[in-house]
Protein backbone atom coordinates (compact mmCIF):
# COMPACT_ATOMS: atom_id res chain seq x y z
CA UNK A 1 0.00 0.00 0.00
CA UNK A 2 1.09 3.40 -0.58
CA UNK A 3 1.82 4.78 2.79
CA UNK A 4 0.72 8.22 1.55
CA UNK A 5 -3.09 6.79 1.21
CA UNK A 6 -6.02 8.98 2.62
CA UNK A 7 -6.43 6.26 5.12
CA UNK A 8 -2.39 5.94 6.43
CA UNK A 9 -2.39 9.72 6.94
CA UNK A 10 -5.74 9.31 8.93
CA UNK A 11 -4.70 7.10 11.02
CA UNK A 12 -1.09 8.82 12.23
CA UNK A 13 -3.25 12.04 12.89
CA UNK A 14 -6.12 9.70 14.57
CA UNK A 15 -3.14 8.16 16.50
CA UNK A 16 -1.61 11.34 18.13
CA UNK A 17 -5.45 13.15 18.06
CA UNK A 18 -8.56 10.64 18.55
CA UNK A 19 -11.13 12.53 20.94
CA UNK A 20 -11.53 11.09 24.35
CA UNK A 21 -15.27 9.59 24.26
CA UNK A 22 -16.37 6.91 26.91
CA UNK A 23 -17.74 4.86 24.67
CA UNK A 24 -14.36 4.75 22.21
CA UNK A 25 -11.17 2.46 22.98
CA UNK A 26 -8.39 4.97 22.35
CA UNK A 27 -5.85 3.99 19.41
CA UNK A 28 -3.00 3.12 22.53
CA UNK A 29 -5.45 0.93 24.24
CA UNK A 30 -6.42 -0.24 20.53
CA UNK A 31 -2.85 -1.31 19.73
CA UNK A 32 -2.79 -2.75 23.15
CA UNK A 33 -4.73 -5.34 22.09
CA UNK A 34 -8.20 -4.10 23.77
CA UNK A 35 -11.70 -4.18 21.73
CA UNK A 36 -14.60 -1.94 22.20
CA UNK A 37 -17.37 -3.87 23.60
CA UNK A 38 -20.21 -4.26 20.91
CA UNK A 39 -22.84 -3.07 23.22
CA UNK A 40 -21.17 0.12 23.68
CA UNK A 41 -20.49 0.77 20.40
CA UNK A 42 -24.20 0.09 19.35
CA UNK A 43 -25.46 2.26 22.42
CA UNK A 44 -23.69 5.02 21.50
CA UNK A 45 -24.03 4.85 17.59
CA UNK A 46 -27.95 4.69 18.53
CA UNK A 47 -28.01 7.77 20.92
CA UNK A 48 -25.15 9.35 18.28
CA UNK A 49 -28.08 8.97 15.65
CA UNK A 50 -29.62 12.71 16.22
CA UNK A 51 -27.91 13.64 19.54
CA UNK A 52 -24.26 15.60 19.50
CA UNK A 53 -21.13 13.83 20.88
CA UNK A 54 -21.71 16.27 24.12
CA UNK A 55 -24.53 15.33 24.88
CA UNK A 56 -24.72 11.78 24.56
CA UNK A 57 -21.67 11.76 27.05
CA UNK A 58 -23.90 12.29 29.99
CA UNK A 59 -26.69 9.48 29.26
CA UNK A 60 -24.18 6.75 27.39
CA UNK A 61 -22.31 6.90 31.08
CA UNK A 62 -26.06 6.18 32.68
CA UNK A 63 -27.20 3.88 30.83
CA UNK A 64 -23.98 2.19 30.59
CA UNK A 65 -23.81 2.06 34.79
CA UNK A 66 -27.47 0.93 35.11
CA UNK A 67 -27.66 -1.75 32.14
CA UNK A 68 -24.03 -2.52 31.81
CA UNK A 69 -24.33 -5.68 29.43
CA UNK A 70 -27.48 -6.39 27.26
CA UNK A 71 -28.89 -8.95 29.21
CA UNK A 72 -29.26 -6.29 31.64
CA UNK A 73 -30.99 -3.96 29.39
CA UNK A 74 -33.51 -6.85 27.93
CA UNK A 75 -34.26 -6.73 31.29
CA UNK A 76 -34.97 -3.15 32.15
CA UNK A 77 -38.33 -2.25 32.64
CA UNK A 78 -39.91 -0.01 30.09
CA UNK A 79 -40.93 3.06 32.29
CA UNK A 80 -37.04 2.95 33.67
CA UNK A 81 -35.58 3.02 30.35
CA UNK A 82 -37.69 5.58 28.49
CA UNK A 83 -36.93 7.95 32.08
CA UNK A 84 -34.21 7.37 31.64
CA UNK A 85 -33.80 8.72 27.84
CA UNK A 86 -35.72 12.17 28.97
CA UNK A 87 -34.23 14.80 27.22
CA UNK A 88 -32.31 12.83 24.37
CA UNK A 89 -35.27 13.57 22.08
CA UNK A 90 -36.67 10.66 19.14
CA UNK A 91 -38.29 8.66 21.60
CA UNK A 92 -38.52 5.70 19.11
CA UNK A 93 -35.14 5.03 19.33
CA UNK A 94 -35.09 3.94 23.36
CA UNK A 95 -37.93 1.77 22.14
CA UNK A 96 -35.73 0.42 19.49
CA UNK A 97 -33.42 0.23 22.19
CA UNK A 98 -35.09 -2.25 24.31
CA UNK A 99 -36.77 -4.60 21.37
CA UNK A 100 -33.03 -4.79 20.07
CA UNK A 101 -31.44 -5.87 23.51
CA UNK A 102 -34.44 -7.77 24.36
CA UNK A 103 -33.54 -9.93 20.32
CA UNK A 104 -30.07 -9.86 21.23
CA UNK A 105 -30.30 -11.21 24.57
CA UNK A 106 -33.06 -13.90 23.58
CA UNK A 107 -32.31 -14.63 20.10
CA UNK A 108 -28.73 -14.33 19.60
CA UNK A 109 -26.92 -15.46 23.46
CA UNK A 110 -26.18 -11.83 24.61
CA UNK A 111 -23.66 -11.46 21.03
CA UNK A 112 -24.27 -8.78 18.54
CA UNK A 113 -23.89 -10.31 15.09
CA UNK A 114 -20.43 -8.67 13.09
CA UNK A 115 -21.96 -8.86 9.66
CA UNK A 116 -23.63 -5.64 8.56
CA UNK A 117 -26.38 -7.82 7.48
CA UNK A 118 -27.16 -8.98 10.67
CA UNK A 119 -26.95 -5.89 12.46
CA UNK A 120 -29.26 -4.24 10.21
CA UNK A 121 -32.30 -6.78 10.48
CA UNK A 122 -32.58 -5.52 14.09
CA UNK A 123 -34.73 -3.27 14.95
CA UNK A 124 -33.10 0.42 15.46
CA UNK A 125 -30.18 -0.38 13.17
CA UNK A 126 -29.94 1.09 9.97
CA UNK A 127 -27.36 0.91 7.01
CA UNK A 128 -25.02 3.81 8.75
CA UNK A 129 -25.33 2.54 12.42
CA UNK A 130 -24.97 -1.27 10.90
CA UNK A 131 -21.56 -0.58 9.01
CA UNK A 132 -20.31 1.78 12.03
CA UNK A 133 -20.76 -1.35 14.74
CA UNK A 134 -19.37 -3.58 12.34
CA UNK A 135 -16.20 -1.69 11.96
CA UNK A 136 -15.99 -0.41 15.23
CA UNK A 137 -16.65 -3.27 17.24
CA UNK A 138 -15.52 -5.76 14.67
CA UNK A 139 -13.23 -4.90 13.08
CA UNK A 140 -14.59 -5.75 9.35
CA UNK A 141 -13.78 -3.13 6.55
CA UNK A 142 -16.85 -1.49 6.70
CA UNK A 143 -17.75 1.73 4.93
CA UNK A 144 -19.11 4.43 7.25
CA UNK A 145 -20.91 7.05 5.77
CA UNK A 146 -22.24 9.84 7.50
CA UNK A 147 -22.15 13.42 6.84
CA UNK A 148 -18.37 14.36 8.40
CA UNK A 149 -17.29 11.71 5.51
CA UNK A 150 -19.27 12.97 2.34
CA UNK A 151 -18.06 16.43 3.56
CA UNK A 152 -14.18 15.05 3.89
CA UNK A 153 -14.61 12.88 0.19
CA UNK A 154 -16.96 16.15 -1.15
CA UNK A 155 -13.34 18.21 -0.45
CA UNK A 156 -10.80 15.85 -0.66
CA UNK A 157 -11.69 15.51 -3.96
CA UNK A 158 -13.32 18.38 -5.09
CA UNK A 159 -16.91 16.61 -5.66
CA UNK A 160 -18.88 19.65 -7.47
CA UNK A 161 -21.96 17.42 -7.92
CA UNK A 162 -24.56 18.86 -4.97
CA UNK A 163 -26.01 16.26 -2.24
CA UNK A 164 -28.22 14.31 -2.65
CA UNK A 165 -27.11 13.63 -6.10
CA UNK A 166 -23.45 12.90 -5.31
CA UNK A 167 -24.23 10.16 -2.19
CA UNK A 168 -23.42 7.53 -4.50
CA UNK A 169 -20.20 8.91 -5.97
CA UNK A 170 -19.20 10.37 -2.20
CA UNK A 171 -20.12 6.52 -0.74
CA UNK A 172 -17.99 5.13 -3.79
CA UNK A 173 -15.45 7.41 -2.40
CA UNK A 174 -15.16 6.63 0.70
CA UNK A 175 -15.20 2.59 -0.06
CA UNK A 176 -12.35 2.96 -2.15
CA UNK A 177 -10.41 4.78 0.69
CA UNK A 178 -11.52 2.43 3.67
CA UNK A 179 -8.98 0.38 4.69
CA UNK A 180 -8.29 -3.45 5.15
CA UNK A 181 -6.15 -2.69 8.34
CA UNK A 182 -7.79 -0.98 11.30
CA UNK A 183 -11.25 -0.07 9.18
CA UNK A 184 -12.67 1.02 13.03
CA UNK A 185 -10.10 3.37 13.67
CA UNK A 186 -10.21 4.73 10.43
CA UNK A 187 -13.88 5.35 10.84
CA UNK A 188 -13.84 6.71 13.92
CA UNK A 189 -10.47 8.98 12.68
CA UNK A 190 -13.07 10.38 10.06
CA UNK A 191 -15.52 11.62 12.22
CA UNK A 192 -13.19 13.20 14.04
CA UNK A 193 -11.24 15.04 11.78
CA UNK A 194 -14.90 16.39 10.53
CA UNK A 195 -15.70 17.24 13.75
CA UNK A 196 -12.44 19.08 14.62
CA UNK A 197 -10.63 20.08 11.32
CA UNK A 198 -12.65 19.36 8.32
CA UNK A 199 -15.69 21.13 9.67
CA UNK A 200 -18.67 22.53 8.13
CA UNK A 201 -17.83 26.18 8.35
CA UNK A 202 -14.29 27.63 8.30
CA UNK A 203 -12.10 24.44 8.18
CA UNK A 204 -9.17 24.51 10.23
CA UNK A 205 -6.94 23.73 5.90
CA UNK A 206 -3.47 24.52 7.42
CA UNK A 207 -3.56 21.85 10.03
CA UNK A 208 -5.52 19.42 8.10
CA UNK A 209 -3.73 15.98 7.33
CA UNK A 210 -4.72 15.16 4.33
CA UNK A 211 -4.15 19.03 2.93
CA UNK A 212 -1.30 17.92 0.55
CA UNK A 213 -3.62 16.17 -1.98
CA UNK A 214 -7.05 18.07 -0.80
CA UNK A 215 -8.04 19.24 -4.16
CA UNK A 216 -10.61 21.36 -2.83
CA UNK A 217 -8.04 23.34 -0.82
CA UNK A 218 -5.74 23.16 -3.96
CA UNK A 219 -8.45 25.04 -5.74
CA UNK A 220 -9.62 27.19 -2.92
CA UNK A 221 -13.15 26.34 -2.64
CA UNK A 222 -12.96 23.66 0.25
CA UNK A 223 -15.30 25.71 2.42
CA UNK A 224 -17.89 25.93 -0.13
CA UNK A 225 -18.09 21.91 -0.73
CA UNK A 226 -20.31 19.63 -0.05
CA UNK A 227 -23.11 21.96 -2.59
CA UNK A 228 -26.52 21.61 -1.77
CA UNK A 229 -29.60 21.41 -4.39
CA UNK A 230 -31.42 24.60 -2.81
CA UNK A 231 -34.70 22.99 -1.43
N1 LIG B 1 -20.89 10.17 15.54
C1 LIG B 1 -21.50 9.01 15.26
N2 LIG B 1 -20.77 7.96 15.71
C2 LIG B 1 -19.66 8.48 16.28
C3 LIG B 1 -18.54 7.92 16.92
N3 LIG B 1 -18.41 6.61 17.05
N4 LIG B 1 -17.59 8.75 17.37
C4 LIG B 1 -17.74 10.07 17.24
N5 LIG B 1 -18.77 10.66 16.65
C5 LIG B 1 -19.74 9.87 16.18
Amino acid sequence: MCEDAVSQRLLAWYDINARKLAWRVGPDAWRAGQRADPYAVWMSEIMLQQTTVAAVDKYFRRFTTLWPDVHALASAKDADVMGEWAGLGYYARARNLLKCARVVSGEWGGVFPGTRAGLQALPGIGPYTAAAISAIAYDRPETVVDGNVERVMARHFAVQTPLPKAKKDLTDLAGAETPEHRPGCYAQAVMDLGATICTPRNPACGICPLSKTCLGRARGIAAELPRKTPK
